[in-house]
């Protein structure tokens, strides 16, 4: 069906609540962002080290409704402009998605617009449509606080990992270093920062590099970080933290940078695309334009702003836009399914 027949413009609302951001936009064609209101728990979860459910919970049903009604207000938009509502439905964790699922279903409802469930990993990978078209075959590198994983897509819409980490994701790695290192959460960033200053003098593990397959493995790295500072504390030795930082996130970026040029190369694709938080990392979005360009001068690398590599509703109507061309439309019976892989 033709969700916007009968509309003059091409209007999504999108729902994202499936960890600590509250988000909720209106996008236009799947490509422009009329309003993107994100509202962040960090704040409250930094004094745990973590996301804490039962507090996300509680923040994103404060949030919801004071976000939907600015999503529309700075958009300009009225309620009988929009042709859907989208929302997350996973993978996150449950409490945090059903809010989200809720809100948009009661709305939907209310308002008879048709509601379409969106995977949070295809929300990440679609950020890169605000950057520029897709073109397929198509390689996109999530790198996120819960996942790592190489994805092929063949068209719009269609996803098969190819490989995944084996043990903890590329974020968490990084908040777990952060951690060690007495920095607060979520530490990605700050490390980055760091290792700026810093050189690769303690030459960690680069696990799996060589390895004949598309997986990933980060626990065996942040162990050799967390022995290598433990043994200094108890000797009484200072360790260089932006030298740490710096050698930390080089084994990161050499592995991740091997491992997907070896896999556009041999699935022969057009385009790379790098996604989700971690994405914000400047080390690592140099060292991709530095290996796209010297190792695969026909694929185009897309990676999106640093706004749109966290957790946002952008996302979640880009992804939705494609989904509603296929047909993807869900009953009033959609639940969260927190592990839901893409
Ligand atoms: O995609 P995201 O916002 O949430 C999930 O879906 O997980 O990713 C959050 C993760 C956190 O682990 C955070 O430390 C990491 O992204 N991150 C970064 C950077 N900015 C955020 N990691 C490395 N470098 C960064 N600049
Ligand atoms: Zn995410």
């Amino acid at each position: 069906m033709d969700i916007f027949k009968e509309k003059n413009r091409k209007l999504i609302l999108a729902i994202e609540s499936s960890c600590d951001e509250t988000s909720v936009a209106v996008v236009e064609e799947g490509i422009h962002i009329l309003s993107n209101v994100v509202a962040s728990q960090i704040n409250s979860h930094k004094r745990f080290g973590g996301v804490v459910p039962e507090v996300a919970s509680r923040h994103h049903v404060e949030q919801i409704i004071g976000c939907m009604e600015e999503a529309l207000e700075r958009a300009e938009v009225k309620v009988d402009d929009l042709g859907a509502v989208a929302v997350t439905f996973g993978p996150g964790l449950v409490g945090a998605l059903l809010i989200g699922l809720t809100a948009a279903k009661s709305f939907a409802w209310a308002h008879n617009l048709p509601l379409i469930p969106v995977n949070h990993m295809s929300g990440h990978i679609y950020a890169a449509r605000f950057v520029s078209e897709m073109t397929f075959p198509a390689m996109a590198l999530l790198v996120s606080g819960g996942h790592t994983e190489l994805v092929y897509m063949k068209e719009h819409g269609s996803y098969e990992i190819i490989g995944e980490t084996r043990d903890d994701a590329c974020g968490e790695a990084y908040d777990k270093i952060g951690r060690i290192l007495g920095l607060s959460y979520p530490s990605g960033k700050e490390i980055d920062e760091m290792s700026h200053l810093g050189e690769d003098t303690y030459n960690f593990p680069r696990a799996m590099m060589k390895e004949d397959n598309y997986d990933f493995s980060f626990s065996g790295l942040k162990s050799s970080v967390i022995n290598l500072v433990h043994n200094a504390n108890q000797r009484d030795e200072t360790l260089d933290r932006h030298n740490l930082a710096r050698s930390f996130q080089q084994s990161v970026i050499d592995v991740l940078v091997t491992k997907t040029i070896k896999a556009c190369q041999e699935y022969e694709v057009k385009q790379l695309i790098m996604a989700g938080g971690v994405a914000a990392n400047k080390g690592l979005r140099a060292a991709f334009d530095e290996a796209v360009t010297n190792e695969l001068s026909d694929v185009s690398f897309i990676v999106p702003p640093l706004n749109l590599c966290g957790d946002n509703a952008a996302m979640i109507g880009a992804a939705a836009f494609i989904e509603a061309k296929k047909g993807h439309f869900a009953d009033w019976s959609l639940n969260a399914k927190p592990s839901v892989t893409l």
